[in-house]
């Protein structure tokens, strides 16, 4: 793997729902049933992707506004098209710099982005101090050290063949004791955490197969494969699967964590 590679890019926002969307407004809709925010809060997703859980966010939360923030300028172009009509304020940016000032929104939310953050530390207190006394300060995020994420099985089983795959800078972020201590120890008050088990089902095992080609870790890697290669692979990763027999539909678990908290004041 060459050092162009290392690092996982996002920057095809159509290729990025089939591949990770789907899975996060699954996760979202259960996360937001946990965090239950009041309706009308100025929020802001930091690290919106493609705009998946923004969606969510929208349709589940009546905010008042919504403001955006991802280093993918693809994956920015992508929600700002989807999110037309939404007067979502969508903007290039990095979680450790957040481009507002202090104390200037009711609620933030890092959904599937700590583990991707180089210092989630700085991260987190980035968000404390664009939150306004008694803000919300939010995140999911998968369950990396604990195989909760969607395609852990097939990473390990290119692992176990010596695929040296790119991986996000931070994994421990996403343990759920990190999470913890990570929001207290900025300072946030009311710290709670929460784990969400979400299921998904592909239509067969050719659209389970199309999406894992199209992910921004896996995909490249197989590519460089030979066909036949990459084919004995797929009846291999099949066999393993667990396909229902009535209508070849392959549904496949995750585990994401979340945490919450407070900014102190306000309320
Ligand atoms: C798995 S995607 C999640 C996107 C979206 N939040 C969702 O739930 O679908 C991770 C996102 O984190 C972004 N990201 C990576 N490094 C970041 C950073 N330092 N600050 C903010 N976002 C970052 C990526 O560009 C990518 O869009």
């Amino acid at each position: 793997m060459t050092a162009a590679d290392a690092q996982i890019r996002f920057d095809d926002g159509a290729r990025y729902e089939r591949y990770m969307g789907i899975w996060s407004r699954l996760v979202g809709d259960r996360f937001l049933d946990w965090l239950a925010p009041a309706p009308g809060l100025d929020w802001l997703d930091v690290g919106c992707g493609n705009g998946a859980f923004t969606q969510t966010l929208i349709a589940r939360c009546a905010p008042a506004q919504v403001y955006g923030l991802d280093p993918s300028v693809p994956q920015v172009a992508h929600a700002r098209a989807r999110l037309a009509g939404d007067a979502a304020h969508l903007l290039a940016g990095d979680a450790m710099a957040l481009p507002f000032p202090p104390a200037s929104v009711d609620a933030l939310v890092m959904p599937l982005v700590i583990f991707f953050v180089p210092d989630p530390e700085r991260g987190v207190a980035e968000m404390v101090r664009v939150g306004r006394p008694g803000a919300l300060v939010s995140a999911y995020a998968w369950d990396l050290p604990g195989g909760g994420f969607p395609y852990h099985a097939l990473q390990a089983r290119l692992r176990a063949r010596g695929v040296v795959l790119p991986a996000p800078p931070s994994p421990d972020a996403s343990r759920v004791e990190v999470l913890q201590a990570l929001w207290a120890g900025v300072g946030l008050c009311e710290v709670r955490t929460h784990s969400i088990e979400v299921r998904r089902t592909f239509a067969d095992f050719d659209d389970y197969w199309q999406t894992v080609l199209e992910a921004p870790s896996i995909g490249p890697q197989l590519a460089r494969w030979q066909p036949a290669q990459v084919a004995q692979f797929a009846a291999e990763v099949r066999a393993e699967l667990p396909v229902d027999g009535a209508n070849g539909a392959i549904t496949v678990g995750a585990r994401a964590h979340a945490v919450a908290g407070r900014v102190p004041g306000g309320r």
